[in-house]
């Protein structure tokens, strides 16, 4: 008996990082941990197309996610986009919102805002998505959609944008001045990252030590 709660203690940690989908965790770096290898240096073959190049207050701007053959695959299996300000600040502007009976894509609350942000939640090969993005109510600057996408556990992309959004209230925009931020690729870094949920940590200790009063 303890040692078949010790064995479900050990599972609940060790593979909680494959549930579907990104753990709120991955916010701000928006990079896949539990996929165990570095993002694709290459050009990814997504696109991210949108329907306007400027947004004012409440505007809504469909976006089409699209995949090319160029590496001999048509699909995708992962998916993770925020809309993010050419500040580099570490948030996402906005709500999303998924098309009616979409079994493929889920809005996350990122940072604390609702549907700040765009999550897969199965593992199906997608073409093609679209999906919506409103503005909010105040005007927020100059603004990108980032997203990491992944073809399979070890081959995703976390420098995949679409072309810049200019925020319509500053005059005299224009994006060839703009940069995109810089995104993490590898794996393993300086800083420092928690890879594993500490409720589920907890959820886990409490087990091992229920399973130690039993046994005392
Ligand atoms: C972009 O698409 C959205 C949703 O279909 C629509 O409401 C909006 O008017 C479109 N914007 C432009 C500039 O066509
Ligand atoms: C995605 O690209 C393919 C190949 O070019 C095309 O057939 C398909 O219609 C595109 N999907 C969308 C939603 O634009
Ligand atoms: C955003 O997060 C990244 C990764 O943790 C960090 O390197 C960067 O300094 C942060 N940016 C700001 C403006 O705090």
């Amino acid at each position: 008996m303890q040692r078949l709660l010790i064995s479900l203690a050990l599972v609940l940690v060790c593979c909680h990082g494959y549930a579907l989908g990104p753990p709120i965790e991955a916010c701000v770096e928006m990079f896949p941990l539990d996929h165990g290898a570095d993002a694709r240096k290459d050009s990814s073959p997504f696109t991210m197309t949108i329907n306007a190049t400027s947004y004012s207050p409440g505007d809504v701007i469909k976006v089409v996610l699209n995949t090319s053959e160029i590496y001999g695959h048509y699909f995708l299996e992962g998916l993770f986009v925020q809309m993010r300000p050419v500040t580099c600040l570490n948030t996402s502007v906005g709500t999303f919102s998924i098309e009616t009976g979409d079994d493929f894509l889920k809005t996350m609350d990122c940072f604390a805002k609702p549907a700040s942000a765009i999550a897969h939640y199965s593992h199906e090969h997608i073409h093609d998505r679209t999906f919506y993005w409103t503005a909010p109510s105040t005007a927020n600057g100059h603004l990108y959609l980032r997203a990491t996408v992944a073809r399979n556990l070890k081959n995703f992309w976390t420098n995949v944008f679409s072309d810049f959004i200019l925020d319509a209230s500053i005059p005299n925009a224009s994006p060839t001045t703009l940069k995109t931020c810089a995104v993490r690729s590898k794996q393993t870094s300086g800083v420092s990252i928690t890879t594993s949920s500490s409720v589920v940590i907890f959820a886990a200790l409490v087990v091992l030590a229920f399973v130690t009063k039993l046994t005392n």
